[in-house]
């Protein structure tokens, strides 16, 4: 038994924050102190960004500077779209959103990470993820990329460069609450691989690119994209309660449930289910409430709730969402939460090094490559 040792990093406090407040008993999410039910119900994405950046919520015409800022930034370089048609078909959309985010850093000739950098970095990455998410799927399905448009929202854009069209207003308001919900989630693996690059004092896209690569994981965000495939395998609400039995005799993990720090009902997962019951398939509905039951009355006693991942998927598959691109959205909201959190670890940088206990021998001989045999 190895003192301080925590597996997992589980429970260990690295600095403190201002950023997010996580009460993982009774089911609670602040961002600056905001409930995430309330912002959920009267922000908008494009707010709550500038609210984790700065600390406060902007007076108008704050606000309107922030959207404008981030609108024009929404476009990319030519050879980012030339990239991005070099780009295997196959591609996982995460990997290609990696591949292109680093692009981005070597297009920006700044490679320092002050403070205000970071923000201003900040805006421009934030403002093209959805263009180089969208593009991405146009390419890879043979079209022209979309180009973004000034005038509409941050999540109006994403679905216009996405579908061609101009979403409806609850198509809009579903899209821009689902960013507001995958803004910021505190220290997870995503955030840490952040801040560890960050604390390093590499640059702001090296930073994204390890939080985004961190993100892709099953286990993290590319728990989405595999909680909706669940409910389509399943098919109909007869059949849930003998997949649900025989997923866990096979030692198997349902997709979108049990969390780290939450030990009941994850209240993001609460704001998607009312947008998954009021969009969503009736029928993928009916499996994931069949599922949720079995979830909350069979596995609650080791834990394990319904996290973030489980309803979204069918809140973006009614929005035309491919399941493909669902982390890559994930990632469209959280590089907010990403960027607050490199600036504010930046302001009292301490270069992250933990400590491996080494269980391995030592003080053994070298023997000659002629002498082994
Ligand atoms: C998120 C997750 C990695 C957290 O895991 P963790 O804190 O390390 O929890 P553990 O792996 O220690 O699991 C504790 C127990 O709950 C069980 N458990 C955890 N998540 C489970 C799930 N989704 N389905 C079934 N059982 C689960 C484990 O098998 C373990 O049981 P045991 O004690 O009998 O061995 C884990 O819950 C998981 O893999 N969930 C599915 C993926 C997912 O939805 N990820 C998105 C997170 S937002």
């Amino acid at each position: 038994m190895v003192p301080n040792l925590q597996s997992g990093m589980e429970n260990v406090y690295v600095d403190t924050s201002a950023i997010c407040y996580i009460d993982g008993k009774r089911g609670e999410l602040y961002y600056r102190g905001y409930s995430i039910d309330e912002l959920s119900r009267m922000s908008t994405y494009e707010e709550v960004a500038y609210l984790l950046w700065y600390g406060r919520l902007p007076r108008r015409s704050e606000l309107r500077e922030f959207r404008k800022s981030l609108s024009l930034e929404r476009e990319l370089q030519e050879e980012v779209y030339s990239i991005m048609e070099l780009l295997p078909k196959s591609v996982n959309p995460m990997g290609a959103l990696r591949t292109i985010v680093s692009y981005l850093g070597n297009l920006d000739g700044e490679p320092s990470v002050t403070v205000e950098d970071v923000y201003r970095k900040g805006v421009s990455v934030t403002a093209k993820i959805p263009t180089i998410v969208a593009s991405l799927w146009n390419i890879k399905n043979g079209r022209e990329p979309i180009r973004p448009r000034k005038d509409l929202s941050h999540a109006a854009n994403f679905l216009y460069m996405l579908h061609g069209e101009k979403p409806s207003k609850d198509e809009e308001r579903a899209m821009d609450v689902a960013l507001i919900l995958y803004a910021e989630h505190e220290i997870n693996a995503s955030a840490f691989a952040v801040m560890t690059v960050g604390s390093t004092l590499s640059d702001y896209y090296s930073a994204l690119v390890a939080g985004i690569g961190a993100l892709k994981g099953p286990l993290h965000g590319g728990a989405v994209e595999e909680a909706l495939r669940q409910f389509m395998e399943i098919g109909s609400p007869e059949r849930v309660e003998e997949w649900f039995w025989r997923k866990l005799e096979r030692g198997e993990r349902i997709m979108g449930a049990g969390h780290r720090v939450y030990k009941t009902y994850d209240p993001r997962a609460l704001i998607f289910k009312e947008y998954a019951r009021a969009l969503g398939e009736p029928e993928l509905y009916a499996v994931a409430e069949k599922l949720e039951e079995l979830v909350e009355s069979h596995l609650a006693k080791k834990g394990v709730h319904i996290n973030v991942d489980y309803w979204a998927g069918i809140v973006f598959h009614a929005l035309g969402i491919p399941p493909e691109l669902y982390t890559t959205i994930f990632a469209m909201g959280r590089v907010a939460g990403w960027t607050a959190h490199l600036a504010e670890y930046l302001s009292h940088n301490r270069l992250i090094r933990p400590r491996l206990k080494y269980v391995g021998e030592i003080g053994r001989r070298y023997v000659p490559i002629e002498e082994r045999g």
